[in-house]
C-alpha cells in the first residue's frame, strides 16, 4: 500500500444533502476514511449565483486538500458540480475528481412512458453543464424540469429539530406537493411521468414524502450509488485505493459544518447513525 492509499476521501455539498452520498460512498468503500464539509453556513447554493457557489467549491477544495491531504474529492453537490467541477479540475490537476449531475441517462433507460421529471435547485437546472447533458439525450425521451426554490433549504431546516417536528415535515411536504403538482400528472398511465430524477442531493432526504405524493409506480433516482462506483474506479486507477482487512467504524468519517453543530449532529445521527462526536466547526 503506497502512502496515498491512508489518506482520506474529501466530501462536500451545501449543507447536510450530500450525506446521501457519503451514506453510498460508505456502503461502496467501507475501508476508506472520509473527510465530509458541509457548508451550512454558506446554504442554500441553489438560488445564488455561479461565481458564489465556485468560490465557495474553491476555497473548501483548498481546505481539505491543505487541512487534509485529501487523496480524492467528490461534490456531494448538483449545482457546486455544475459551477465549478471545471475550475476545480484546473485547480487541482492531481487530484481524482468526482462530481455528480442529474442522472438523466439511468431515468431514460428506465422509463416505460417515455415521460421523465427532472427536479433540482435553479442553479444547477439553468446551468450549461445541464444544457448540454439534456442536448445529448435528445429524442430519447420528454423531459419536464422544475427547479424547487427553498425545498433544499426546508430540508436543511429541519436538521435543527428533532425528526418528530411535524412542522418540518408539513413544509417539506408542502413543497413538494407544489413542484410535483405543477409538472403534470404522475404514474404509468401514457403520457405521465413515471420516473423522476431527483437532481440535488438534499431531496434524498425528503424521498418517502415524494413516494408517498406520487406513489410507488413513480421511479425516483438519485445519484449516491453510481457516484461511489465511479469514486471506486478513479482510486482503483490511480492505485490509492485503502486496503485495511476490516471494514472501518465510525471514527473512519469526520465531518465539518461552517454552520451550527447541532444540526449537522442531528443529521448525521439520524441518517449515517454516527456519534455526534464526529462532527466539529470550521470557520472557512
Ligand atoms: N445539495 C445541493 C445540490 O445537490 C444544493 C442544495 C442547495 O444548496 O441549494 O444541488
Amino acid at each position: 500500500m503506497n502512502d496515498t492509499a491512508q489518506q482520506p476521501i474529501g466530501v462536500f455539498d451545501s449543507g447536510v444533502g450530500g450525506l446521501s452520498v457519503l451514506q453510498a460512498l460508505r456502503a461502496e468503500l467501507p475501508h476508506e476514511r472520509f473527510v465530509y464539509l458541509a457548508d451550512s453556513g454558506h446554504a442554500p447554493y441553489g438560488e445564488r449565483g455561479d461565481a458564489y457557489v465556485a468560490a465557495r467549491t474553491h476555497a473548501i477544495s483548498d481546505f481539505l486538500c491543505a487541512q487534509h491531504h485529501i487523496k480524492a474529492l467528490v461534490v456531494a453537490c448538483n449545482t457546486a458540480t455544475a459551477a465549478a467541477i471545471h475550475e476545480a479540475r484546473v485547480r487541482h490537476p492531481q487530484l481524482p475528481l468526482v462530481g455528480v449531475e442529474p442522472a438523466l441517462k439511468p431515468a431514460v433507460a428506465a422509463t416505460r412512458t417515455g415521460h421523465v421529471g427532472v427536479i433540482g435547485t435553479r442553479g444547477t437546472l439553468g446551468s450549461a453543464k445541464f444544457a448540454r447533458l439534456l442536448a445529448s439525450l435528445e429524442g430519447q425521451a420528454r423531459f419536464t424540469i422544475q427547479p424547487c426554490d427553498g425545498l433544499a433549504h426546508a430540508i436543511e431546516r429541519s436538521t435543527a429539530h428533532p425528526p418528530t417536528a411535524t412542522q418540518d415535515a408539513t413544509e417539506i411536504r408542502a413543497l413538494c406537493a407544489q413542484y410535483t403538482g405543477a409538472m403534470g400528472p404522475f404514474g404509468t398511465e401514457e403520457g405521465a411521468i413515471d420516473t423522476l430524477v431527483l437532481g440535488c442531493t438534499h431531496y434524498v432526504f425528503a424521498q418517502d414524502i415524494l413516494r408517498d405524493l406520487l406513489g410507488p409506480d413513480v421511479a425516483l433516482i438519485a445519484t449516491g450509488e453510481p457516484v461511489a462506483r465511479q469514486t471506486r474506479r478513479l482510486l482503483q486507477t490511480a492505485h490509492a485505493l485503502a486496503c485495511q482487512e476490516t471494514p472501518l467504524g465510525a471514527d473512519a468519517v469526520t465531518v465539518f459544518t461552517t454552520g451550527a453543530l447541532e444540526p449537522l449532529q442531528n443529521a448525521v445521527g439520524r441518517w449515517l447513525q454516527l456519534p455526534a462526536r464526529c462532527c466539529s466547526t470550521v470557520d472557512l
